[in-house]
Parts: C-alpha cells; sequence; structure tokens
C-alpha cells in the first residue's frame, strides 16, 4: 500500500482549523482508495515566530523538503509587521522549492453563493496557472532617501526566458488535457518589455501545440470578462502579481473566499509540492468554528491528484461539492455547521459514496 509522507503546516489563526480538515478527509480517501498518509506538524507562521524569534529555521525547511508533499493552513497575524513571515516562509518555500506553477481552479460549483447574477457551472470552469517564482515577487527594487522629501522607491518585475518559458509550457500541457483554450493575461500595451517576452513566449511555445486554441486579455479586461463572460475562459497564464490579484476575484466569483484552493506545484517533482486555499489566516474568526474548510479540503485533492490518486481526488471534491448547498453561508457565524462538522460530513461522504 501507498504511503504518502505529508507535512502539515496549519500557521495561524484558521489555519490549524481547516487543516484538520484537510487530513479528516485525506485519511478517509486513503481508507477507501488504499493508500496511507503519514504526517509531520511544523509549528510555524507568526505566532511562532512571536514566539521563537526564528520564521524558518535552515534544518526546518531541509526536513520539510523530505515530505511527498506539504500542506499549509494560513499564515499571517496582525501582530507581526506585513511581508515578514509572508516573504520569510510563504513565498521562501515558493522559491527555494522551485513551485513555479501556482495552479488556482475557478469552479462555480453547484449552489455555491455566486453573486454574480444568472452565472451557472457550465459557465464557469477555468483554472489560472499563476507564475510562482518571478515577477514583482522577487524583491528586486531599492529605497533611497528613505523618510524625506526625496524618497524613491522602485520594485522590479523579474521575467527570465526560461522562467516564463516553463509555466507557459505547464499551462498549454493544462490546455490540452482541458477544453484545448488558452489564454495570456499581461497589461502589454504598457509593460513593454515584460509583457513582450511573455507574449513573445506564448506564441513559440504555441506553434508546438497547433490543437490549442491561443488568446491574448489584458488584465484590466480581465477582471471585467471574469465577472461578465467567465465562459471565455479555460487555462489563464499570467505573471505572479496579476495572478494573486485575479484570482481573489476569481474565488469572490465562484463563491467566496472559503471555496478557493490552490496548488503550489513543482511539475517536475524535484521538490515537494505545496497545497494550500487561496484565503488568509482569519485572525478576527479563529478559534469559533466558522471558517469553511472547503477551500482546504479541495486542496487537500488537489495534493491527492499530484500524488497520482486521481480517484480519490476526484472523490473528495464530489464528497466537498456535495456539502456547498448545505451551509447558510460560506464561512462566519451564519454557516450552519462548524468548520468540523464540515470536516466529519465530507469524510464520512467519502466513506460511504
Ligand atoms: C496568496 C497570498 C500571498 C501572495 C501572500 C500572503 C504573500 O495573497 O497566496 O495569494 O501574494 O501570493
Ligand atoms: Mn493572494
Amino acid at each position: 500500500m501507498a504511503t504518502y509522507r505529508l507535512a502539515a503546516i496549519g500557521g495561524d489563526g484558521v489555519g490549524p482549523e481547516v487543516t484538520a480538515q484537510t487530513f479528516k478527509t485525506l485519511r478517509s480517501a486513503g481508507e477507501r482508495f488504499g493508500f496511507e498518509i503519514e504526517t509531520t506538524d511544523y509549528d510555524l507562521g507568526g505566532n511562532a515566530y512571536l514566539r521563537t524569534g526564528e520564521i524558518l529555521p535552515e534544518s526546518v525547511e531541509e526536513e520539510l523538503g523530505d515530505h511527498d508533499a506539504i500542506l499549509l493552513g494560513a499564515i499571517g497575524t496582525p501582530e507581526v509587521p506585513p511581508g515578514v513571515v509572508e516573504r520569510g516562509l510563504l513565498l521562501k518555500l515558493r522559491f527555494d522549492f522551485d513551485q513555479y506553477v501556482n495552479l488556482r481552479p475557478v469552479k462555480l460549483f453547484p449552489g455555491a453563493p455566486t453573486p454574480i447574477k444568472d452565472l451557472t457551472p457550465e459557465r464557469c470552469d477555468l483554472v489560472v496557472v499563476r507564475e510562482n517564482t518571478e515577477g514583482l515577487y522577487t524583491g528586486a527594487g531599492a529605497v533611497r532617501d528613505r523618510e524625506t522629501a526625496f524618497e524613491l522607491a522602485t520594485q522590479e518585475s523579474v521575467n527570465t526566458r526560461r522562467g516564463v518559458e516553463r509555466v507557459v509550457r505547464y499551462a498549454f500541457d493544462q490546455a490540452v488535457q482541458r477544453r484545448g483554450k488558452l489564454t495570456l493575461c499581461h497589461k502589454t500595451n504598457v509593460l513593454t518589455y515584460a509583457g513582450d517576452l511573455w507574449q513573445r513566449v506564448v506564441d513559440e511555445v504555441a506553434a508546438e501545440y497547433p490543437s490549442v486554441d491561443v488568446g491574448y486579455v489584458h488584465v484590466d479586461a480581465m477582471c471585467l470578462y471574469l465577472v461578465t463572460e467567465p465562459e471565455r475562459f479555460d487555462v489563464v497564464v499570467t505573471d505572479n502579481l496579476f495572478g494573486d490579484i485575479i484570482t481573489d476575484l476569481g474565488a469572490a466569483v465562484q463563491g467566496g473566499m472559503g471555496l478557493a484552493a490552490s496548488g503550489n506545484l513543482d511539475p517536475e517533482r524535484r521538490c515537494p509540492s505545496m497545497f494550500e486555499p487561496v484565503h488568509g489566516s482569519a485572525p478576527d474568526i479563529a478559534g469559533r468554528g466558522w471558517a469553511n474548510p472547503i477551500a482546504a479540503v479541495l486542496s487537500g485533492a488537489m495534493c491527492l491528484d499530484h500524488l497520482g490518486e486521481q480517484e480519490a481526488a476526484s472523490a473528495i471534491e464530489q464528497a466537498a461539492a456535495s456539502v456547498i448547498p448545505e451551509l447558510g453561508s460560506m464561512g462566519g457565524p451564519d454557516m450552519g455547521m462548524s468548520t468540523d462538522q464540515i470536516g466529519d460530513l465530507i469524510a464520512k461522504r467519502l466513506a460511504s459514496s
């Protein structure tokens, strides 16, 4: 029987609560489909940093690297200034483990409370392939004459041919397996250097995928179409920051942050991939059972898919989706079930389906 060794980083706020539900459902899937889940817990995040003064000790990162995959809840706490744990933990893991694809499905499940009038699941099923190791996220830039009237700050977007090409290739492969449509999302009319590189790479790679229908959309128009006509899109490939922004919008369209899953992938499998809900640590609702674990559970399903357990992954997705229409809201006091009860219900349906 296969055993998967997973590292668990619950993190801060609602992170540990939702991650616990992910493992519940992964174990239930394992019983049904015949694999075992072995977990190691890592106490990392803003609270751990406040306690220990360390964000990610080298030895811990090395241990993480020795797992089949990493499941992350959420990190960040108001007491730690912005950027410290984000850069020091989350982005560090994405970069060091070369998880160059951030795969973020935007899928409207039946019964999910989309704010878009008359939107149906048939019209909203796309994936965003977000570049995850370059762009404006590298930290390149500088500040001069800080706190003077002459202060100057720059933040540079780094785009390498290799970095762009590998994520674009991944996106084309996805398009082949899906509905055969790929859209580059950028801002080539203004970002003429980076946008030009992206467009040329897409055009070059497209020649190798004659069956894929290739399109382009400016990121501002993307925001409009994602709301008015999400059926335009199948696979959307984009840079790091645009991907970050449009997937929050995507989360809203599909019914809220409580439903949005993601995977930080190293498609070459040299390093563990890392799966996490798109939402943050939501410290305001932590510890009350108000967090919707479905985003985390669906991220767990993406993890199984990555590990080669496609059947188990789609069974989890189905079981989780079946609960959505039964919830009063997608998070908060009106959810109608607690975080834990939702996890139990998904695990139970999975076992008996
Ligand atoms: C996300 C988050 C992160 C990002 C933050 C926490 C650094 O917003 O995963 O979307 O910007 O990538
Ligand atoms: Mn984000």
